[in-house]
């Protein structure tokens, strides 16, 4: 048997030293003291005051385990979406969920499959399970099915789909999902992240859930993050078949949500008003952004279904780089996606209307308009 070589000091696990760390969207911009954060999809409402205060209150809890089995939370995830609440999955944000998910099926030589701008965190996952990243193409920057189909082979374990995805804002109709859960083998796991799905009202948009009830191999993820402005606190939670949640959960870590993080997402969770006046923010100023980007000369990617808008800048004269910085220098934080593979493109999070109104006013000047 082949004996590694002895080494000088500790070494990671094959793989691991070639992952590229998440990059979080920027917080400070160099010389502002209070920069309007438009890099990380957050609700720019902020957060529920019901949900603002049962965090205030769980003050009083500090000293105590959370409930492991986030029961509360379970309940009334469970009543709201008419779900068995044994097949929930919490994890600290959905983005526990996806590695949890990755951790209970990949053995080395194992894949994923995921759209070619897919979400950071799937492929994070994967190869820390020494498995494979598979991306298929991503014609006009939307998931294409025959792609994932085409891209799927004997060592595929996992599909992970954002729908909509980030950082595109794109979305596909449910019978596109549907196409491709009939044509995936049984032993796959299809992942559908639905963490902007609230976002999104089209008719023919679904976030899965429903199809997930009678399905064996369907997760729908969902996260307190976005709509309901509590990415501070990392609540997120899938619907898995039995089978799956069972997996899951012998690996967890046995706290993995805290007692603040549960008591406000189901405060969060009942407050509809907060909910409804977010999506109606959106709703006003998404189109709104894009038209103006648009104006300017930018080329925005549809059709958009989250909470932040995809641009890109022409192939000649003024760079995507260039207006990050220019935006950034005037404390406006926009995300840079180049470690998505979209190096002329920026993606800027629906800001309140001054802020829309400022990063309009920045670009023009940027574009010399
Ligand atoms: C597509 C997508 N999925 C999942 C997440 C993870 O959210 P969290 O871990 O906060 O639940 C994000 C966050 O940006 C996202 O953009």
């Amino acid at each position: 048997m082949h004996k590694p070589e002895p080494s000088l000091r500790p070494v990671p696990k094959s793989g691991i030293m070639d992952i590229h760390a998440y990059i979080p969207g920027k917080a400070k911009a160099e010389g502002v003291a209070h920069p309007i954060k438009l890099s990380a999809n957050e609700n720019i409402l902020g957060s529920s005051d019901r949900a603002r205060a049962a965090y205030a209150a769980a003050a009083d809890q500090l000293h105590v385990y959370p409930d492991s089995r986030t029961t509360l939370l379970r309940t009334a995830i469970a009543e709201r979406y008419k779900l068995e609440p044994e097949r929930l999955i919490f994890g600290c944000g959905s983005d526990e969920v996806f590695q949890l998910l990755n951790d209970a099926f990949l053995e080395p030589g194992d894949n994923i499959v995921q759209g070619q701008y897919a979400f950071a965190a799937f492929a994070i996952g994967a190869r820390k399970n020494q498995a494979e990243v598979k991306n298929a193409p991503e014609p006009d920057y939307r998931i294409d099915v025959d792609e994932v189909l085409n891209t799927v082979d004997a060592r595929t374990r996992l599909v992970f789909i954002a729908n909509p995805a980030n950082p595109t804002g794109t979305w596909l109709p449910f019978s596109e999902i549907l196409r491709l859960h009939q044509n995936l083998r049984p032993d796959i796991v299809l992942v559908l992240d639905g963490a902007y799905a609230e976002f999104a009202d089209d008719p023919t948009f679904s976030d899965g859930l429903d199809y997930a009830r009678s399905s064996e191999n369907v997760v729908v993820t969902h996260t307190f993050s976005k709509l309901h402005g509590l990415a501070a606190l990392r609540v997120g939670w899938g619907y898995a078949p039995m089978a799956i949640a069972s997996a899951v959960d012998r690996i967890r870590l046995p706290f993995n949500t805290s007692i603040p993080g549960q008591l406000a997402a189901i405060e969060a969770l009942n407050d509809l008003d907060f909910q409804q006046r977010s999506i109606a923010h959106v709703n006003r100023w998404r189109p709104w952004l894009e038209q103006q980007l648009g104006g300017l000369g930018l080329d925005i990617v549809r059709p958009s279904a989250a909470n932040f808008v995809l641009a890109g800048f022409p192939k000649h004269g003024k760079t995507a780089v260039a207006a990050e910085a220019f935006l950034s220098a005037r404390g406006l934080l926009v995300r840079q996606v180049t470690n998505y593979g979209l190096p002329d493109h920026i993606r800027i999070t629906i800001g309140l209307e001054e802020h829309n109104r400022a990063v309009i006013n920045a670009l023009a000047e940027f574009m010399g308009r």
